[in-house]
């Protein structure tokens, strides 16, 4: 099929590379020039583990340009996947949204033509773009369009951006046109069926065989999106909120969390406690959904409560280092990791930042370090860029405490007994329980924890 995707961040390109990947025509269009030379090149804008190699692979079935001419005519789907920043009272900014929704009617033909967005948007934004669509459809042609909106939310993890495509849990389309839901239905069918040949680097999981598709209305679509993420941040809050009593009557939290898990009604992912979620989507879905419910005289005390405890867990990772070192002032503190998470160099509210700036703001001094996120980290955090480390002994030396922010691999397989010696007081905080706490004990750190 003919596809167009608007948009080459992470979910339009992540969507436009696995869908010519499965033998799809797609066309990614984008305004910024550097980038679309920079894909053409085959080099990926972003961070994101086997990007480059399917790039490669779907390069038969793929076209990169700024024209939405090049792309939108005779498409039977155009994917709308620009960026939806939060303005500043926290509501998404739809300005991008509407100018592509503008864009994307001047050059739509009269080919039946799906719309879909997948950018994550506000309840409702369907029929928002809809009109947009229409409206300016009709400026410039008298017979009406043929185009219906579609919502088609994407749950890719970064870091797992392919893998979480081309084996999602499910895939869900909405559209009140039942026409534009046999249309995805067809492009989705090589995913739901799974007889596309796997990437050579990324095999098929044994498990998975077929793939559910929930297809529905789109405003229900919609709020699978917001539900959907809004439950995953409230699952680690609860973890978090455990966390807190356990360490209180002297349980471990990770134990606890693995007996609960394992009941198959709760399911042992998204239960892992430490300093708490950051990243793109649940810290702005979440505050989404509590907008919308708003306009609608709902409160949401889940979703609020899920997110006061993730803003306190932050500040009780300060708060243990503070009930060790008693002084703040004047003490240097490193923080290993900076990305939200690892396997991603991305930033947005990532737990590090809270942390290093709440450490400066008591008087301490930071040193920071991070395996992959340190060139982003310089362009987008100019203030705190003075405080990275290159090196992780750099990192160590004459610290009072190191903080195990981010979980990276390379982190958890360094041989820390090297650098006990390298600290001034070996304190050590594991921020996401992943350390083996004995085991420390043993080389000779004072092993503390968020919640242990
Ligand atoms: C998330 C959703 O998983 C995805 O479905 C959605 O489309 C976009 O948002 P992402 O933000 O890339 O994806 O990262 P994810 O792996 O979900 O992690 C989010 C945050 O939660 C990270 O900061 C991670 O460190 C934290 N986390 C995750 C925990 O603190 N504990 C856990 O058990 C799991």
């Amino acid at each position: 099929m003919k596809v167009c995707v608007v948009g080459t961040g992470y979910v339009g390109l992540t969507t436009g590379v696995s869908l010519a990947f499965l033998g799809h025509e797609v066309t990614c269009v984008d305004l910024d020039q550097a980038k679309v030379d920079m894909l053409r090149a085959g080099r990926c804008p972003i961070y994101e583990p086997g990007m480059e190699e399917l790039l490669a692979e779907a390069a038969p079935n793929l076209t990169f340009t700024t024209s939405y001419d090049d792309g939108v005519p005779g498409a039977d789907v155009v994917f709308v996947a620009v960026q939806t920043p939060s303005a500043e009272d926290g509501s998404p900014d739809l300005r991008y949204l509407r100018s592509a929704a503008e864009s994307v009617a001047q050059a739509l033909n009269h080919d039946f033509t799906v719309v879909v967005n997948k950018s994550t948007v506000p309840i409702g934004s369907g029929n928002w773009v809809d009109a947009i669509l229409r409206d300016s459809f009709t400026q410039r042609s008298e017979t009406p369009g043929e185009f219906a909106v579609a919502s088609n939310p994407e749950f890719l993890r970064e870091g797992n951006a392919i893998a979480d495509t081309l084996y999602p849990d499910r895939i869900v389309i909405g559209s009140d046109n039942p026409r534009s839901l046999e249309v995805l239905n067809r492009l989705y069918r090589p995913i739901i069926n799974q007889t596309f040949t796997p990437p050579t680097f990324l095999p098929r999981p044994e498990d998975v065989s077929a793939v559910p598709l929930v297809s529905t209305d789109l405003a229900s679509a919609e709020l699978i999106k917001y539900a959907a993420n809004a439950f995953l941040a409230l699952k680690i809050s609860y973890a978090n909120e455990i966390g807190q009593l356990a360490a209180k009557v002297g349980a471990d939290i990770t134990e606890v969390a693995r007996g609960m898990g394992l009941d198959q009604r709760i399911g042992s992912r998204f239960l892992q406690s430490g300093v708490g979620w950051g990243g793109s989507c649940f810290g702005k879905d979440t505050k989404a959904l509590i907008a919308t419910a708003a306009e609608y005289n709902l409160e949401m005390p889940i979703v609020k409560a899920a997110r006061d405890v993730n803003q306190r867990q932050r500040a009780i990772a300060v708060e243990r280092l503070q009930d060790e070192l008693r002084i703040l002032k004047g003490r240097k503190i490193g923080l290993l990791g900076l990305a939200f998470k690892p396997n991603t160099d991305d930033l947005r509210d990532a737990p590090a930042l809270d942390i290093a700036n709440s450490l400066l703001a008591r008087g301490a001094r930071v040193k920071l370090h991070d395996p992959v996120a340190t060139e982003r980290f310089r362009v987008e955090q100019p203030e705190l860029a003075p405080y990275l480390s290159e090196t992780i002994d750099d990192l160590f030396a004459d610290c009072d405490a190191v903080v195990l922010v981010t979980e990276w691999a390379q982190y958890l397989e360094l041989d820390w007994s090297k650098f006990v010696g390298l600290m001034r007081t070996p304190v050590v905080l594991d921020g996401r329980h992943v350390l083996d706490a004995e085991r420390m004990r043993r080389m000779g750190y004072r092993y503390l924890a968020v919640a242990r």
